[in-house]
């Protein structure tokens, strides 16, 4: 009898372990198919003062996204509140439209918070703007979403997004290396995605 009754146990703990893990399973599985078809990246493009690289960034990934059908948003801040509710600097704007690409209806926003929450990834320009993000990261989990935007293409580099803020010059740049890094983002992150 207690042999039986030994068996039961047995039998009962198997059945209640297949059950949890079947469960996870599914859950599982569920998760990494929603992850593989239904991905929607969500990217932030930020530098200091929204109105120059970030906006530039942010034009070119969303043209980027409309060309490939994806099904991703991204949006841009800056880690300053100097121009809050501006339009893009005239500079950055004309190099957009040189590549018919329009940013005049962006305004200007400084980073906050809740962004860690809502994005997926934080693209810094720069490596003031990186270790600026960084220190506003209270948690593991939003460290790991801030990267330096150039090391998308060149990778391990930490290639600064040069700030063309100061001088007229550089705006071609800044547009023909945020070109080269949204594409590498797009590369890397498309397969996941529909
Ligand atoms: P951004 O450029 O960070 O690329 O928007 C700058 C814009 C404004 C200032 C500095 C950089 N500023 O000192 O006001």
């Amino acid at each position: 009898m207690q042999l039986c009754a030994n068996y039961k146990l047995a039998f009962s703990n198997l059945c209640q372990i297949s059950s949890i893990l079947g469960r996870k399973c599914l859950a599982l599985g569920f998760f990494t198919f929603r992850g593989l078809i239904l991905c929607s990246m969500k990217i932030l493009m930020v530098c200091l003062g929204n109105i120059c690289r970030s906006p530039l960034a942010e034009g070119i990934m969303q043209a980027k996204i409309e060309d490939h059908d994806l099904d991703w948003k991204v949006d841009s801040a800056g880690t300053s509140g100097y121009h809050i509710g501006q339009p893009p600097d005239e500079r950055s704007i004309l190099v957009a439209k040189k590549n018919n690409i329009d940013i005049t209806n962006q305004r200007a926003r400084q980073f906050a918070i809740e962004d860690f929450e809502h994005y997926d990834l934080i693209c810094a320009m720069d490596s003031s703007n990186f270790s600026n993000l960084k220190k506003k990261a209270q948690i593991q989990d939003q460290l790991d979403k801030i990267h330096m935007i150039m090391n998308f293409s060149q990778h391990g580099r930490n290639v600064n997004v040069i700030d063309p803020y100061y001088g007229d010059e550089g705006f071609e740049t800044v547009f023909n290396m945020l070109d080269e890094a949204c594409n590498a983002i797009i590369s890397r992150f498309k397969s996941n995605s529909i």
